[in-house]
């Protein structure tokens, strides 16, 4: 699927990207934070939740643009980029009733120009924030759609969330934490929102944006005609470092063993004028 994205260390590789139909650029992470802490839904407080925060040292409770973009430092390799990314822990329940933390080995966030309208792509605007999936889900969602019409297909704004089982043999992702016995990792992914209303930065119900019809790929709904870079995340997690055999189980931090509420944050902190270079320059 990612056959075309390209790894890259800088963004003066990015231009090397020039002429290809899908990629801008991906690049490796490891966690600079772990904790309770959720700017964008939580703000100035504790989260409900601990979350592993990839991106900008200066992330904290009462993060904003500008001091993201004053951070020292990134645990991402683009250096220009100071924003934050995060995703929920995984823990192991033991039997016995206590937990463990799974380790984090590592996010791989991609940049991609995907969509009908990819040559009219924006960059992400100072100050913007959004969350992707639902942390309360447990279950399959087959009847929330993305905006469709009748030259574009929808589907199950659900799909938005996958797991990957590495192991000797490739298994086909599914929506849902369906096996964790995975001896190279299991690999959580979220794809983002890539069409926005071009008025919020932020709506706590995330209504300033939504899914384009194919969630990866396809058209913008006409009430978020704005056109972003399409996010994805991929996290891996080292269930294979933990000890089942007392037959425990794999829980995230929201209290899901299931998967279905996995989600992803993604605030802002690029220095806006590479990014606007970077994603308008591509095509
Ligand atoms: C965040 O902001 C709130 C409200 O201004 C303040 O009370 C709190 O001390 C701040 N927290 C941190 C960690 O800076
Ligand atoms: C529960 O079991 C785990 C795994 O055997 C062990 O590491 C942990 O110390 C136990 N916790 C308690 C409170 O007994
Ligand atoms: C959604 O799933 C339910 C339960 O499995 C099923 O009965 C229903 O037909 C499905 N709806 C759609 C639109 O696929
Ligand atoms: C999970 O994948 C492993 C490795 O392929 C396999 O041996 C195991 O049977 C699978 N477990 C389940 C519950 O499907």
């Amino acid at each position: 699927m990612f056959a075309k994205a390209i790894p890259v260390l800088g963004l003066i590789l990015a231009s090397a990207l020039i002429g290809s139909v899908d990629a801008f650029w991906r690049m490796n992470c490891a966690v600079i934070q772990t904790g309770r802490v959720d700017p964008i839904v939580n703000p100035g407080k504790l989260a409900a939740h601990a979350h592993t925060i990839i991106g900008a040292s200066n992330i904290g409770v009462n993060a904003t643009h500008d001091s993201l973009l004053n951070s020292a430092c990134t645990s991402c390799e683009i250096t220009a980029d100071k924003s934050a990314y995060w995703t929920p822990l995984l823990y192991y329940e033991h039997a016995n009733g206590s937990f463990e933390e799974v380790p984090h080995a590592g996010s791989v966030v991609y940049y991609l120009g995907r969509g009908a309208n990819r040559a009219n792509i924006q960059p992400f605007p100072k100050g913007f924030m959004m969350l992707s999936g639902n942390s309360a889900l447990r279950s399959y969602d087959n009847t929330t759609m993305t905006y469709s019409n009748s030259q574009y297909k929808g589907r199950p704004i659900a799909d938005r969330v996958s797991f990957n089982c590495l192991d000797v043999a490739p298994m086909a992702e599914q929506p849902w934490m369906f096996n964790t016995s995975c001896r190279n990792g299991m690999r959580a992914q979220i794809h983002f929102q890539s069409c926005w209303n071009g008025v919020d930065l932020y709506k706590s119900d995330n209504s300033h944006v939504a899914y384009m019809s194919a969630i990866d790929d396809g058209i913008c709904p006409p009430t978020h005609p704005v056109q972003l870079v399409h996010l994805f995340i991929e996290t891996l997690y080292s269930v294979s470092s933990i000890v089942t055999s007392d037959g425990g189980k794999f829980v995230f931090s929201q209290g899901d063993p299931t998967g279905y509420g996995f989600h992803g944050d993604f605030q802002n902190g690029w220095d806006m004028d590479v990014q606007t270079v970077a994603v308008q320059n591509w095509v």
